[in-house]
């Protein structure tokens, strides 16, 4: 899209534009600054390549901002800040696809993609067809019409015949060019299909704040997608950072006396075509291959690294590459023919819902958990899944001995997705909730404005545990050792009373414990020791206050110098704290208005933790867009340290390695990790001295 020299030019602009950042700018130039800003977001959100910084590219936003509010007279569709959300939709309106959108054929196995290929050959009479696979991208599939350059329509599948017009939600989405140099090549129309996506990483997000609010979480990264694109509010669309890929041209009108370009002779061309006109599309993972047995290699192969990818894929799409070939196998009503999807192993089975178990949060929260048969899903054996809480199960009338259909998503927790109705017997029994506590049996209650059944006892064995364990656990004061296991014996055992207590723990009595020999109380003693120096906004999440989760207790360990200053706050001061919200405020408000959590803050502080508050670098911070994986023993810190940093300066991190990687850290004793890397030459290896310098704290 933009040449080395073209590249140089603009960054080139972009500081003169810095420079002009206090005053106006001469608006007959706020075309090229508009460009100037159109090139900063294609590195950041296309390439992950961002050039300047955060705070440098807001600066010239805003720049533009006043210069179009000096003579609004000078906006342009295509604007960078016409992205902007006004007001909700109140429908979507119907709109006609230029072209239907069809469905794909689907196969499973080897087997369905030999025959299919020797159809294709049969009927276009060739003896070997030259193949493009590509990632089946599982999100929601959307249509872009571009005229004259400008994005001016987008729609879902709907019916494949029509859709919702849905160009507000999708003008959200800052990979998506708000306009094309089409016209360069002679296209005055042009119509590209491609699919939404939410990424594993800002799913997991979105789940956990949805728990956070007592909200069931959604089944998988698909259902966020579409349904995010349906909202109604399109500002909330903006939030939930959805991306785009595209993978079809499906329609264009030429200029009088132009021809079709070249570009689009071969879908493989096409697709390297789209990414220079601006589109992000799957061209570093597209292979072409002559003959099928390569594509099923190729295929196989994939599936392999699935889980490394930053988003979710449910399989791999088979395109004949030439399209005047294609255009001679043409479609059916329903598929094309010269193109096949290849579905990797489902991630859904079905099983008998036998029991259920409700299970006391540390909140109080009950949780029905669904006890169903053994069932494997995508080599994982599921026998345990959650039901959130009783609306969940009215609204999908599960029964005890239904047949239902639990869904497992990547990474994401097991999900009951229905239950099969048309298989009940009648034998079916109603699942009753319980009216009290199974922990401590004291009468459950159920606050009008939520959807949970709590125990509302603070002595509650069973909250009191729960709390325990978060409080251990990996992403709150990570105690080493201190496992589930260990933590249930030690409260059975009436060692732990409540957090504090864990700072109490009879060491000597502790060795006579089975499995517990002298070493390991000696570890864990160390690693419980070690704990105290944890930074300040790990306590608060480990604390387990209602509605404050990891980002929460960054932005208020960054507020206060000393977390007792906390209970100082009103509701209205609390607001003002980064990630603070209404429902928020209210039950830090609440928490440090209770004497016990109180007494309990100085006790720990008493023992040696850390309330004092650390400053951690802006969120916003330099390692936004970039993408990191450490291997190999760290010497300087340890793993989650780092990786707290890159997370505290706005990078991203990755499970494992692929393309998609940008920085790999290397410890010592690093290996295959390693060994992958070296083989993708876009990847940065680089020392853990190294990786120190970049965050701003050498050695
Ligand atoms: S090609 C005529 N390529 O899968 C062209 N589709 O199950 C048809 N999909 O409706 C589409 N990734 O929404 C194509 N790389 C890809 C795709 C892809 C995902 C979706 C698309 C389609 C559905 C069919």
């Amino acid at each position: 899209m933009y040449s080395h020299k073209h590249t140089q030019a603009l960054q080139e602009q972009t500081r003169l534009w810095l420079m002009v950042d206090k005053g106006f700018p001469d608006l007959k130039a706020i075309e090229p600054l508009r460009d100037v800003l159109r090139f900063h977001e294609y590195r950041y959100y296309v390439l992950n390549e961002p050039l300047i910084a955060d705070g440098e590219y807001d600066r010239l936003y805003k720049l533009l901002e006043k210069s179009e509010a000096l003579d609004p007279s000078l906006i342009t569709p295509n604007s960078p800040t016409q992205r902007v959300a006004k007001g909700l939709t109140s429908t979507f309106q119907t709109v006609q696809h230029l072209v239907p959108m069809l469905s794909l054929e689907n196969s499973y196995e080897a087997t369905d993609l030999l025959d299919w290929d020797r159809k294709a050959r049969e009927l276009s009479g060739e003896k070997t067809i030259e193949y493009c696979v590509e990632p089946k991208f599982d999100g929601a599939s959307i249509s872009l019409l571009y005229d004259q350059d400008l994005f001016v329509r987008g729609a879902t599948r709907g019916d494949g015949v029509e859709g919702e017009d849905i160009t507000v939600n999708l003008r959200q989405i800052r990979s998506l060019p708000l306009s094309a140099p089409f016209s360069q090549v002679g296209i005055r129309q042009m119509e590209i299909r491609g699919e939404v996506l939410m990424s594993k990483a800002h799913f997991r997000a979105y789940n956990q704040r949805l728990a956070e609010q007592n909200l069931p979480p959604l089944a998988n990264p698909r259902n966020a997608a579409s349904g995010t694109l349906r909202l109604k509010d399109a500002a909330e669309a903006g939030k939930r950072n959805l991306e785009a890929f595209f993978y079809h041209v499906s329609f264009l009108t030429l200029e009088p006396g132009t021809q079709t370009p070249s570009r689009l002779y071969t879908h493989a061309e096409s697709l390297a075509w789209l990414w220079e006109m601006g589109f992000r599309s799957p061209t570093q993972e597209k292979r072409v291959f002559l003959g099928i047995q390569a594509v099923i290699d190729y295929c196989l192969a994939f599936e392999a690294t699935r889980d490394e990818l930053p988003y979710e894929i449910d399989g791999m799409v088979v395109k004949v590459n030439s399209v005047t070939l294609q255009e001679k196998l043409g479609m059916t009503t329903h598929h094309p023919r010269w193109a096949i999807a290849f579905k990797f192993k489902a991630r859904q089975g079905t099983s008998i819902l036998r029991q259920v178990e409700f299970q006391v949060g540390r909140t109080g929260s009950i949780t029905p958990v669904a006890k169903i048969d053994p069932v494997s899903i995508g080599g994982v054996t599921v026998s345990s899944v959650s039901m959130h809480n009783e609306e969940f199960i009215c609204e999908k009338d599960l029964r005890l001995k239904d047949t239902v259909l639990v869904e497992r998503a990547g990474d994401v927790i097991p999900y009951i997705v229905k239950s099969l109705a048309e298989l009940r017997t009648g034998q079916e029994e109603a699942i009753l909730f319980p009216s009290h506590c199974p922990a401590c049996r004291t009468p459950l209650v159920k606050p009008a404005e939520e959807a949970v059944w709590r125990c509302p006892s603070p002595a509650c064995p069973a909250q009191v545990l729960e709390g325990i364990l978060h409080f251990a656990s990996k992403d709150a004061m990570d105690i080493r050792g201190l496992g589930e296991a260990n933590i249930r014996r030690f409260h059975e055992a009436g060692w732990l009373t409540d957090i504090p207590s864990l700072y109490a723990l009879p060491y000597p009595e502790m060795e006579s414990l089975e499995g517990l020999g002298v070493r390991s109380v000696q570890n864990l003693r160390e690693a419980i020791e070690k704990s105290k120096q944890q930074p300040l906004h790990r306590l608060i999440n480990a604390l387990g206050i209602r509605y404050v989760g990891e980002t929460t207790a960054k932005g208020l360990a960054r507020a206060v110098p000393h977390l007792l200053e906390l209970k100082d706050y009103s509701i209205e001061q609390l607001q003002q704290i980064e990630d603070v919200g209404t429902k928020v405020a209210d039950s830090i408000f609440r928490f440090f208005h209770d004497t016990n959590n109180l007494q309990m803050l100085e006790k720990l502080e008493h023992c040696g933790l850390q309330l004092h508050g650390q400053s951690l670098p802006p969120s916003d911070g330099s390692l936004r867009g970039k993408s990191f994986l450490f291997t190999g023993t760290l010497q300087k810190m340890k793993r989650s340290a780092a990786e707290a940093i890159v997370e505290a300066q706005g990078g991203q991190l990755l499970a494992g390695v692929s393309s998609k990687l940008n920085y790999l850290v290397v410890g010592e004793e690093a290996g295959s990790k390693l060994e992958k890397a070296r083989k993708i030459p876009s990847i940065h290896i680089i020392d853990e001295d190294t990786f120190l310098q970049m965050v701003g704290q050498p050695g």
